[in-house]
């Protein structure tokens, strides 16, 4: 009948467990050639070096500007770092969150980084600390090839970003550069940062063993701490350096073909970076949503859905958001949240319909959760190796809105991750403003490093 053969069609987005350690597999082939210097060039995922070092304690104290740019907000932070009895140091925050004009994110990268500066310039008056020339962590969650903690080029925008000329650019010159243009403020930009790693950062302040950091947000991405010697962008052999895997871009080589789906080639195709961030593209938030609108439209084309008509609405790219994943799946099981959801798309449903939408948005997001445990496996699984431990004790921090508002998402994950690394004991936590924390902290380490 009807529901069998809609659950027929979604059998489609189920992944075997051997096939998550081929995901694993292949994924670690693509990080080991990212960080070697004769294959670096060649490999989808970057392993981008970030100069963020396991270094001897110590920090500055005092205040910091923060800011957030490439999540669902932008954000400018000031973080009051200071010593604390117990724990050596305390951090206070203050932010302010400012949405950012379609056209300064897709028109040049001037208009955007003026933007940014008046945004500053905005909070430095509302806080009366205009005339104080503060040290600033950046937190800037694109890929970057960094040639020291406060310089580095941007490879190429993801996830709706397109501001024209910013691409191979040193994005603190550029900001630097705004800042300078408006000539009401000043500013020492100390640390440009990812927020994998700001989020790392800030929970390791918790935890000593936070040597993983990850993004399930907008973006889906990790950095964690490498062995130096293994990093052969950089010279040294000592300690560990904080590698961005930048892995959103796995199977932009080819490594992902036989597991994405019709689905998965539209998403792309409409999106406006064809061909790129396609293990991104499975997982994270800003594609999520339109993934279950297209298995929708495909139901109700084989009149398996909603008496097999869609609403205009519905039939419109990107008007199934990611956040209605998460509320329909939070149905108490009334299907009145589906049914509001779906009516609000201009769609009327019966009862049996609320209930395949919701096995819709499970198949989707349990597939999501899974592909994403294959890339963290895959990450955990090779620094044990690379420590040679019979018992590797890792604590991963985690920010971004899929992994904290999606109602299973965590669960899922967490149980697939913790199934795919034997030997290994791994703690989840949760980062609170993880990237002016984590920014804020990084510079205060480099400000102490200076003086
Ligand atoms: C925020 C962090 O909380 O999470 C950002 O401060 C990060 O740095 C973001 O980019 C990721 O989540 P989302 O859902 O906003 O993309
Ligand atoms: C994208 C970005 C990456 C970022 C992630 C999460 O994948 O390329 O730098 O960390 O999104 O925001």
């Amino acid at each position: 009948d009807e529901i069998y053969r809609v659950k027929q069609i979604l059998s489609e987005f189920r992944l075997t467990k051997e096939e998550l350690k081929e995901v694993m597999k292949r994924m670690q082939q693509q990080m080991d050639r990212g960080l070697r210097l004769e294959t670096h060039e060649e490999a989808s995922v970057k392993m981008l070096p970030t100069y963020v070092c396991s270094t001897p304690e110590g920090s500055e104290v005092g205040n910091f500007l923060a800011l957030d740019l490439g999540g669902t907000n932008f954000r400018v932070m000031l973080v009051i770092v200071g010593e604390d009895e117990e724990r050596g140091w305390k951090v206070e925050t203050k932010n302010q969150m400012y949405s950012i004009p379609e056209d300064a994110m897709t028109g040049t990268a001037e208009m955007l980084f003026d933007y940014i500066a008046e945004c500053m310039s905005d909070f430095l008056d509302k806080h009366h600390i205009k005339h104080k020339k503060l040290p600033l962590g950046f937190t800037f969650s694109f890929p970057v090839r960094h040639e020291d903690i406060d310089k580095g080029i941007l490879l190429n925008w993801t996830k709706g970003f397109k501001a024209s000329g910013a691409e191979g650019n040193n994005v603190v010159g550029l900001l630097r550069d705004a800042i300078k243009r408006r000539g009401d403020f000043e500013m020492d930009v100390v640390t440009m940062v990812n927020d994998t790693v700001a989020t790392m950062i800030s929970c390791y302040y918790e935890d000593r063993s936070c040597e993983v950091g990850m993004i399930v947000g907008t973006g889906c991405n990790a950095c964690y701490m490498e062995e130096m010697r293994t990093v052969e962008l950089v010279e040294g052999e000592e300690g560990r350096m904080c590698v961005n895997t930048e892995w959103g871009a796995f199977g932009d080589k080819g490594e992902l073909e036989d597991f994405r789906l019709e689905y998965d080639r539209v998403v792309d195709e409409t999106s406006i970076n064809p061909g790129h961030q396609l293990y991104e593209k499975l997982i994270s938030g800003k594609y999520m949503g339109e993934l279950v609108r297209l298995v929708l439209i495909k139901l109700v084309n084989e009149e398996l859905l909603f008496n097999g008509e869609a609403s205009e609405l519905l039939k419109t790219r990107g008007s199934f958001e990611t956040r209605y994943v998460s509320q329909v799946e939070s149905d108490t099981g009334d299907r009145k949240q589906i049914y509001n959801i779906l009516s609000s798309l201009g769609v009327l449903p019966s009862e049996l319909d609320c209930d395949v939408v919701r096995l819709v948005c499970e198949s989707v997001s349990t597939r999501s959760a899974h592909m994403c445990s294959a890339g963290l496996a895959g990450v955990i699984n090779r620094m044990r190796e690379r420590r040679c431990q019979e018992l590797l004790k890792i604590t991963v921090g985690v920010d971004g809105s899929v992994y904290k508002l999606h109602p299973c998402f965590r669960d899922r994950f967490h149980k697939m991750v913790w199934d795919l690394t034997p030997h290994c004991e791994i703690t989840f936590i949760q980062s609170e403003e993880g990237s002016g924390r984590g920014a804020a902290l990084i510079s205060a380490v480099a400000c102490k490093m200076a003086s």
